[in-house]
């Protein structure tokens, strides 16, 4: 290119950042008056394997019925689930975390050692510490990884995976591991109707490495907001309420939501935060190939859906089959669509979750496997 007056140090900043989704403009200085306009492209992060985990055991709405006063008829019309799996009591989290985790080394070819990191979000660790990252790096032999868990509840997948993501763009690392996992029946009141039937187990992650070809993710919107946590939260068995007889008589290791505010939000913040990512990036639902949402009521779903205008074949769904798998559900739900031939090369994918915190927020990528 050729030598140009030189912009001021505030114009050559806001070209730099200003185009977050595509190549951007960065200015070589040559001296005092004159520099080279030069492009730079951006290294992405993509998703180049994807892989699910889900327990044997299916638990029907009509198991349910004989556990609480509930019916099939009330929990599939207001939430849109059939059935849901749950892990043997006796396994934990990691169980599936470690399944994921093997199904992604051997989808993609490599060995442990070819990792990075490992990024496992989750709210139902095996465990308050050790994270469940480092028993999943144990249990597949990778020897020169770091791991943490993330704890973001349903939007737990999405925080990790942008946070993945930030290794391989920096160019520190050239695979993330990012696993979402929960073992919900492990947190459930079987006496409370109001939240036992909307949550399921089970785990799914991806691996991701530098995109090529513009494959990778193109923008991210994260938010939080505690001043909601009496509407989601599980009080008992943390450092304000250690575990205690008392907490345990009071079922407070069990998870708690004022369900209608809940829904509200979610309804809300789902769409808000997806719409806001396409604006900033150009972009409408029509550009969109597959909208995959966290998967906590199908009417939350459908709201987002209608109001980003998305015809139900661009919004994937398996909430019926799994119910809330927290962190998990999008994991699942992208790994589904890809072995379903729902996603190729270059396709655009908007993944959004909302939950626990509260938290939300949305990530796009251009599909790279
Ligand atoms: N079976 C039968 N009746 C039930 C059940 C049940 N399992 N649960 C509640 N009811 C009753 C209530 O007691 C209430 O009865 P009442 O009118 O006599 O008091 C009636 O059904 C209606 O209850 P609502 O709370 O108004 O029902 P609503 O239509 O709001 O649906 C639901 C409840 C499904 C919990 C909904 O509010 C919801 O999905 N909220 C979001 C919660 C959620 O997804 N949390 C997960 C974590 S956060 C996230 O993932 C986004």
């Amino acid at each position: 290119m050729d030598s140009l007056p030189c912009p001021t140090a505030s114009a050559r900043a806001a070209a730099s950042i200003g185009a977050a989704n595509t190549s951007s403009l960065k200015y070589r200085l040559l001296g005092a008056d004159a520099c080279v306009a030069e492009e730079e492209k951006k290294i992405r992060a993509a998703i180049t394997a994807t892989a699910h985990f889900l327990p044997d055991k299916v638990i029907s709405n009509a198991d349910l019925e004989r556990l609480v006063d509930t019916s099939d008829e009330w929990i599939r019309s207001r939430t849109g689930i059939s059935e849901r799996r749950f892990l043997a009591e006796d396994e934990p989290t990691s169980t599936m975390a470690i399944a994921v985790a093997q199904e992604l080394l051997a989808r993609r070819g490599i060995a442990a050692d070819d990792i990075d990191l490992i990024i496992v979000a989750t709210i139902t660790p095996d465990m308050i510490f050790p994270a469940t990252a480092c028993l999943v790096q144990h249990a597949i032999g990778a020897s020169r990884v770091w791991a943490y868990d993330l704890s973001a509840a349903c939007s737990g997948f999405v925080f990790a995976v942008a946070t993945g993501a930030q290794f391989i763009e920096s160019g520190a690392h050239r695979r993330v591991m990012v696993i979402g996992a929960d073992k919900m029946s492990s947190i459930l009141d079987f006496e409370d109707r109001t939240t036992c039937v909307l949550f399921g187990d089970g785990a799914g992650g991806v691996l991701l490495e530098r995109g090529e070809d513009g494959a990778g993710m193109i923008d991210f919107e994260l938010y939080a907001d505690g001043a909601a946590v009496e509407c989601l939260h599980i009080k008992g068995g943390g450092s304000l309420y250690p575990p205690s007889h008392e907490t345990v008589d009071q079922r407070m290791h069990y998870i708690r939501q004022e369900g209608r505010t809940v829904f509200r939000f979610a309804v809300e913040k789902m769409a808000e935060v997806s719409v806001s990512l396409l604006e900033r990036n150009g972009l409408t639902g029509a550009d969109l190939k597959l909208f995959v949402p966290h998967q906590a009521n199908k009417r939350i779903i459908d709201a987002a859906a209608q109001r980003m205008d998305l015809p139900s074949e661009k919004v994937m769904m398996n909430i019926d089959r799994y119910a809330n798998t927290t962190a998990a559900t999008i994991p699942i739900a992208l790994a589904e669509a890809a072995d379903q031939g729902r996603l190729e090369r270059g396709d655009l994918v908007l993944m959004t979750g909302v939950g626990g915190g509260l938290t939300w927020g949305s990530a796009l990528f251009r599909w790279g496997q």
